[in-house]
């Protein structure tokens, strides 16, 4: 038995030893040193080149190496009826639930406009709200913008959220669909992105929304580049309309040295940082979801393919 493993950017050494220790007797291979392709029944994937997937006979099912599903759904041809997971995992959640709160405090606190002033040798105090007057609204409530959603409002932050289909969450004013949307963004200050990048969430954040949001918000994003359409959102920082951004993910990773935004007054850009798998926990999910088809279980943490996450 073997599990396929393609990344370019994850360690095939780190997972080998991962697996090694949870169940010796799964022949870990590298892409694109396949062997024999009938004994692969797994396929450990970030990225995989298009036609990587195919052909093999046995495949019982594709694991995301990350949260999100869009590296899978975009240009790889995959492999009929064969199931689809992504990496659900409590450090993966506890990882992107700080950063949210670090970085929806560091708006709320205005540490992007004091990082602008510190070169300038600018000493001054900006007026400043508490958090219970303060109304952050989170981009999609599934497993990762529901745990975030749910410390900002105990931090007293007046917390909202918007996802697909209606949730109930405790402490948190719920959107839901198109019709929820503008309503979302009016009362939102702090605006974070935690959607998929699916076709229906492509360029979502845009001119139109970043209009519709109060004047001097701040955005957040740590869901994907493809979200945003970077030329509007500069636009916007640049009139003043938005106060202030960070942004983790970008349209092409890494960012390029010449993009506009690591030079861009009170935005923070980091490296796709937010949350990392690990691959103790990863490898751990992937064991488990082989016993499971073993015993004729559907996997755990399966996507629906027909809404793309
Ligand atoms: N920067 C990083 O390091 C990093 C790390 C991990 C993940 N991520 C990103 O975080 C994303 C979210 O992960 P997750 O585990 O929280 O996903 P998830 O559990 O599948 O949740 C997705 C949420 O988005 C909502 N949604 C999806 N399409 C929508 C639409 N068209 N309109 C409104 N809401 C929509 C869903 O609504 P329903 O609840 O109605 O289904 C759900 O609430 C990942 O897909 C990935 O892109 C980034």
């Amino acid at each position: 038995m073997a599990l396929l493993f393609i990344s370019k950017v994850d360690s095939p050494e780190d997972w080998t030893r991962a697996f090694g220790k949870l169940m010796p007797e799964l022949e870990v291979r590298v892409w694109p040193e396949a062997g024999n392709k009938a004994d692969i029944e797994v396929a450990l994937v970030w990225r995989p080149p298009s036609e990587a997937l195919l052909d093999l006979p046995n495949l019982k099912f594709i694991a995301s190496l990350g949260a999100g599903v869009d590296h899978l759904f975009r240009d790889t041809r995959l492999p009929d009826g064969v199931p689809v997971t992504r990496f659900v995992d409590d450090d993966l959640t506890a990882m992107m639930t700080e950063y949210a709160v670090l970085h929806v405090l560091a708006c709320h606190r205005r540490l992007p406009e004091y990082l602008e002033m510190q070169p300038k040798a600018e000493w001054r105090e900006l007026p400043q709200s508490l958090a219970r007057e303060r109304k952050v609204g989170v981009l999609g409530l599934g497993v990762l913008g529901g745990a975030a959603a749910r410390k900002l409002a105990g931090f007293g932050f007046d917390v909202a959220g918007w996802s697909r289909t209606r949730k109930v969450l405790p402490g948190v004013t719920c959107f839901a669909g198109a019709d929820g949307f503008k309503p979302f963004l009016a009362r939102t200050e702090i605006l974070l992105c935690l959607l998929p990048l699916t076709p229906a969430t492509e360029g979502i954040i845009n001119r139109e929304t970043l209009a519709a949001l109060p004047k001097g918000a701040a955005f957040v994003n740590l869901g994907r580049g493809g979200h945003v359409v970077e030329a509007d959102l500069l636009a916007a920082l640049e009139s003043g309309r938005l106060r202030a951004a960070v942004l983790d993910v970008f349209r092409t990773e890494p960012l390029p040295p010449e993009s506009p935004f690591w030079r861009q007054p009170r935005v923070i850009v980091t490296p796709h940082v937010a949350s990392i798998t690990n691959p103790e926990s990863g490898a751990r999910k992937v064991v488990e979801n082989l016993a499971r088809i073993r015993r004729g279980e559907p996997p755990l943490d399966q996507v629906d393919p027909s809404v793309g996450y």
